[in-house]
This record gives structure tokens, sequence and C-alpha cells, in this order.
């Protein structure tokens, strides 16, 4: 399947593996992706995980990135990891905004866009979260919850710095429940990010911008979620802890 923009395919493990688990995981995905390369393919393993990570996938077709991080370069902050940590130990792409991270640790818009400013001014790549809750779409509310988070999430960017970023679409009542929004509810989302983003830096930056979907993606829905338009790639929990159902997913085989 020819896509316009070139999809990345990415791995969100969560809080799950512990580095023994990881090394076993990657001593069978890296071959069942060996040779790869006309996609991105990224893993987003804990923190501790991460070092060990990056020196096992020196070389390969696989990039490990972070599922979080704070926005300022050092301080008094217990518990947080700054970008310059991260860039220290070769990792240049960060999720930021995951509905887990907005809903049960509470991040808000504007921490969001420090974390997203931040992560631009040290010249790494954000995979920017957003998505509704259930209660959000079923009052209509789902074009006016992503345009808003659109708007503050990028607030104060340059055009050349959206440029630099990956959007993931996550509807909230999808991830980690194993319902799928529909095809049309997908290309929707994803049109109406296009459109804003197209609003807010001009044509060319919308037109380049990847823009991933997320929300029980599995092998068996794959295929059809990345033949839409406005779907660039996929941003993958439950299914992308077993290295033969990522690797499907990479591959966008469904069966
Ligand atoms: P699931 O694929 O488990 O629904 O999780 C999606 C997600 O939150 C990826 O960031």
């Amino acid at each position: 399947m020819e896509k316009k923009r070139r999809p990345l395919l990415a791995a969100n493990w969560k809080m799950y593996k512990t580095l023994s688990e990881m090394e076993k995981y990657l001593s069978s995905f890296l071959g069942l992706v060996a040779g790869i390369d006309d996609r991105d393919i990224m893993l987003a393993p804990n923190y501790t995980c991460l070092n060990r990570m990056v020196e096992l996938l020196n070389g390969s077709n696989v990039k490990a990135a972070a599922q979080n991080m704070f926005y300022q370069d050092e301080g008094a902050f217990t518990g947080e990891v700054s970008p310059g940590m991260l860039l220290d130990i070769g990792i240049d792409i960060v999720i930021i905004g995951h509905s887990e991270r907005r809903h049960i640790f509470h991040e808000d818009d504007e921490l969001i866009n420090k974390k997203i400013s931040s992560a631009i001014s040290h010249g790494m790549t954000p995979v920017f979260c957003i998505g509704e809750t259930l209660d959000e779409r079923e009052a209509g509310e789902t074009s006016h919850v992503l345009e808003n988070q659109i708007r503050l999430g990028l607030k104060g960017l340059k055009n050349i710095d959206i440029h630099k970023i990956v959007i993931a679409y996550e509807p909230v009542w999808a991830i980690g429940t194993g319902k799928t929004a529909s095809l049309e509810q997908i290309q929707e989302a994803h049109r109406l990010v296009r459109d804003r983003v197209r609003e807010l830096a001009g044509e060319d930056i919308a037109e380049n911008l990847r823009i991933l979907y997320g929300g029980s993606v599995k092998p068996a829905n794959v295929k059809d979620i990345m033949s839409l338009d406005d779907v660039d790639g996929a941003l993958v929990g439950g299914a992308s802890l077993e290295p033969e159902s990522f690797a499907r997913i990479v591959r966008f085989e469904d069966n």
C-alpha cells in the first residue's frame, strides 16, 4: 500500500517489561522486521530499559523513544527526567501528553505545551497525543476537544517547529478497551487534525504532518486503518507487547 507520507509504527509499552523481558523481545523482534526500510519503527519502553535498548538497537531499523519527560533542563524535580538526560543516552523522540498522563497524572494542556516546546528546542521529535473521552464524544464535543488540544498544545510554536511534530490521535474510549474507533470516525478525526494544522501552519506543513492512530490497533485491523487517507501510522499499546504481533502490525499483516 503506497502512502503519501512515510509510515511510522510506534509501540508504547507503558509500564510493562523488565530489562530482561525487553532483551528477550528484541532478540526476536529485530529478526522479524529486519530489512524493512520503507517505514519507521519505534519502541517506547519504560525509562529503566531505555539505555540498554538504545545499545541493542544500534545499527538496526528500529528506534527507541521515551514515553514522557519533564520540560526543565535540571533542578529539584523529584522523579522527573529531563530532555538532556534523554539526549545523553541517544533518545530524540518522546511521547508527550498521552491520555494516561492527562487523566491519571492530571497533565493539562499548559504543561503539555511546555513539554512540546522544550522537546523542540532540544531538537527532539515530540509525538503529541490528543483524543476525546467517551463522554465528550457522546456529547458531540469531539471536534471542539481536538481543536482545543491542538491549539493549546501547539501554542507559541513557529511553523518550523510544528514541522518536527508527529500527532497521535487516540480516542480515550478506544485505548486498552478492545473497542476500535470506526474507520469513518478515524478518518474524520484525522482530517480535522490536518485541517486545523493547515490553518495554524500552512499547507506544506499540514501535508507533511504524520498523524498516527492509537486505540486497540492489532494485526486484524491495522491494514484497514492504514488504508485511510489521513492515517500515517499507528501508536500501539497492548498488541505491541508480543514481538510477533507488533511485527505483523509493522507489516500491515491482517492474518
Ligand atoms: P492499546 O493499543 O492498548 O489500546 O493502547 C493504545 C495506546 O494508548 C498507545 O499509546
